[in-house]
């Protein structure tokens, strides 16, 4: 078992690009940390060919490579520190009830108490741990959270950005990131929020109480469905169902023939993550989740807030990253920061993240 934290030490208080590398794209984040906020310095966006790299693996690590050093060339990146984040079946994050010890005994205890959830040997794991902080004096128990990652995927990642010249400084994982977005730009919410973030081949679920993460789940489900049934119903190439998805027009396809579709699919991706609410309202205290804030490319297809509101019945909306962040309207286009920002989520989240933070 290894620390996921090892690396944070040394890194401290040097400033960090952040990288979310998707599926879909690659994002770049840098913020500069001003007396009582954060300034935007660079926002950078690579796509990378479908397949390039899946929910399992990176397929074509050469490919990433040197996406990433065209997008780090392309934004003049001078920091090799890189926050970035994992997510899929590789990662396993549980709240667990344990009796209440220091910090240092659970680092000793923590690989016991983990082992039984985790579906892969704990020898090939990264494990971190986080002690929340409502002890029940009653029980003597302490609820804690902990994060297990396959060392194998971390081992991956960090190959790419060392590859790329660039030095992986902060280890994270998508739902934790959305949640650091969220929270830096709306507060902490005040009751039970959803925080889901749907992106090509991935929806991320973190359900937050009072601010404090209860259930996270990684959903293999995102944009990717939507081209798979376009191409597979109206018999075109994965191209022009990338073009029909985005709204642009194909020869010989009408747009009607193309909505039912995209709303068939939405209507799929809403059953996906109410069996994820389900599962939270099932597993713990009946509590209700109060609001759904939504981030990811997905979010930006038409009528898909409206369609998921209905089906989930539940009040929704879509995140702005950028809220609570000074962007220089001289140095970035509004309207492209205003459209590209669900896809921001991960990247703002990470690059928020301090070098000495702990999860
Ligand atoms: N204007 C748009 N209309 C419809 N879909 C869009 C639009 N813009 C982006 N998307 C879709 O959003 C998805 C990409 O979102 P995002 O960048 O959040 O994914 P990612 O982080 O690369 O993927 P993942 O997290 O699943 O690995 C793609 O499926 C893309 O087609
Ligand atoms: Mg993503």
């Amino acid at each position: 078992m290894k620390k996921m934290s090892y690396l944070l030490k040394l890194f401290k208080d040097r400033p960090i690009i952040a990288l979310d590398i998707g599926t879909y794209s690659i994002k770049l984040v840098q913020l500069q940390r001003l007396k009582r906020e954060y300034k935007l310095l660079n926002f950078g966006m690579i796509p990378l060919p479908p397949g390039v790299i899946t929910e399992e693996k990176i397929n074509e690590p050469d490919t990433v490579v040197e996406a990433i050093k065209n997008l780090a060339a392309s934004e003049k990146i001078k920091t090799k520190h890189v926050a970035l984040a994992v997510s899929g079946s590789s990662v396993v994050i549980k709240k667990i009830s344990v009796p209440v010890m220091s910090e240092a005994e659970l680092a000793e205890a923590i690989q016991a108490e983990a082992e039984q959830y985790i579906p892969y040997d704990i020898a090939d794991v990264n494990l971190d741990f986080y002690i929340l902080p409502q002890e029940d004096q009653e029980t003597n128990q302490m609820p804690v959270i902990f994060v297990a990652v396959k060392s194998e995927k971390i081992q991956e990642y960090s190959d790419i950005i060392q590859r790329a010249g660039l030095n992986p400084a902060i280890i994270d994982v998508d739902v934790f990131a959305i949640e650091n977005s969220y929270e830096h730009n709306y507060g902490t919410y005040p009751g039970v929020i959803g925080l889901i973030d749907i992106g090509a081949n991935i929806t991320n679920i973190n359900i937050l109480e009072d601010g404090i993460t209860s259930f996270t789940r990684d959903i293999p489900f995102g944009g990717n469905r939507y081209n798979h049934a376009i191409a597979d119903q109206l018999k075109v190439s994965d191209e022009d169902a990338e073009r029909l998805k985005l709204g642009i027009m194909v020869k010989g396809i009408s747009s009607s023939e193309v909505v039912p579709i995209m709303v068939s699919v939405t209507q799929d991706l809403a059953l996906m993550i109410n069996e994820s609410l389900d599962f939270f309202h099932s597993s713990g205290p009946e509590k209700d989740i109060s609001k759904l804030a939504l981030s990811g490319g997905c979010t930006r297809i038409d009528g898909i807030e409206q369609l998921l509101a209905e089906i989930l019945h539940c009040p929704l909306e879509i995140s702005n990253p950028f809220k609570n962040i000074k962007v220089d309207e001289r140095e970035f286009d509004p309207e492209y920061i205003r459209d590209m920002s669900p896809l921001a989520a991960v990247s703002v989240g990470l690059a928020l993240r301090s070098p000495v933070d702990k999860l």
